[in-house]
């Protein structure tokens, strides 16, 4: 008789299809992210959720030594792929849990980043005191989170794809009451940092795609798991067409791009001085 580990749900949602299909619209605004929040060689860095690298691969050509700690193998697996065509001995993808990094020592980062990352980890009040505990005194955490209620792509596309699927188990936190101010303060205040250590600013991540709108929502339906969840709940019920439908208006009326797909969309930036 085989046995096989429990299914942790959040590890599942991540490695189902594959998101670096969706990362790779990402590279340009990961690099500019990067690069605002400046990162400087020799800084040791802490990308916690960081897929396949968008952010940790700008964070290492520019000198910093960066880990990934990502709950998703397969992103794992890809992100040393990357580093390694790039010949970067200064970045490394780890498997891990953003809510228990228990194989990394207190306060061993300059830095820790997670844009759209840890956000998508359940107990977000373990994932605010892990965040903290890594992060040296005088270094800094920098999150990026989607904002619940947006009106541009990615709030929309989780807001009209929970319209399609049963509604979470009792006790779900949703990720997106990260993109909330209240909710931030309250998270690291449990950590111990006071509120005049947190700072917030709106900021713009742009997802380029080299074909259509439509062509675009295929490869969420394909790749992206919460949206491939989604495609899957919806059939059941026989409304896939209809969740296409609202994805293809919603990716065309957001469209900045001409022949090809240029979306833009909001998030929260928080930053936390240690
Ligand atoms: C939307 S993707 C963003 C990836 C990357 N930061 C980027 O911008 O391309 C969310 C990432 O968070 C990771 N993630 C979700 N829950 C996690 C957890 N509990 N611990 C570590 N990583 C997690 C996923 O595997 C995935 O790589």
């Amino acid at each position: 008789m085989t046995t096989s580990a429990p299914v942790n749900p959040n590890q599942a949602l991540w490695e189902k299809g594959d998101f670096t299909r969706i990362a790779a619209t990402m590279r340009e605004s990961g690099e500019a992210l990067v690069q605002r929040i400046g990162v400087s060689p020799g800084l040791k860095v802490l990308d916690l959720g960081g897929g396949d690298g968008t952010t940790a691969l700008p964070a290492a050509k520019l000198g910093a030594d960066v880990l990934v700690v990502d709950i998703a193998r397969n992103l794992v697996e890809a992100g040393n792929t990357r580093a390694a065509e790039q010949g970067l001995t200064n970045l490394r993808f780890e498997h891990g849990d953003a809510t228990d990094l228990k194989q990394l020592a207190d306060q061993s980062f300059d830095l820790v980043v997670s844009v759209f990352g840890a956000m998508f980890a359940p107990k977000p009040f373990d994932v605010a005191r892990e965040m903290v505990r890594v992060t040296r005194p005088g270094g800094r955490i920098v999150m990026g989170n989607w904002i619940p209620g947006d009106p541009t792509l990615v709030a929309q596309i989780l807001k009209i794809s929970s319209n399609y699927t049963p509604p979470p188990p009792e006790g779900f936190i949703s990720p997106m009451t990260w993109g909330v101010e209240s909710h931030v303060l309250e998270r690291f205040g449990a950590a111990g940092i006071p509120p005049e250590k947190i700072s917030f600013a709106r900021d713009t991540f742009v997802f380029d795609y080299p074909a259509t709108p439509a062509g675009f929502v295929d490869e969420f339906r394909r790749y992206y798991g919460p949206t491939m969840n989604a495609f899957d709940a919806a059939e059941k019920n026989g409304k896939a067409g209809d969740l296409q439908r609202e994805l293809e208006d919603l990716f065309a009326a957001q469209n900045r791009g001409g022949a090809t797909t240029s979306i833009p969309a909001t998030f929260l930036r928080v930053t936390v001085a240690r």
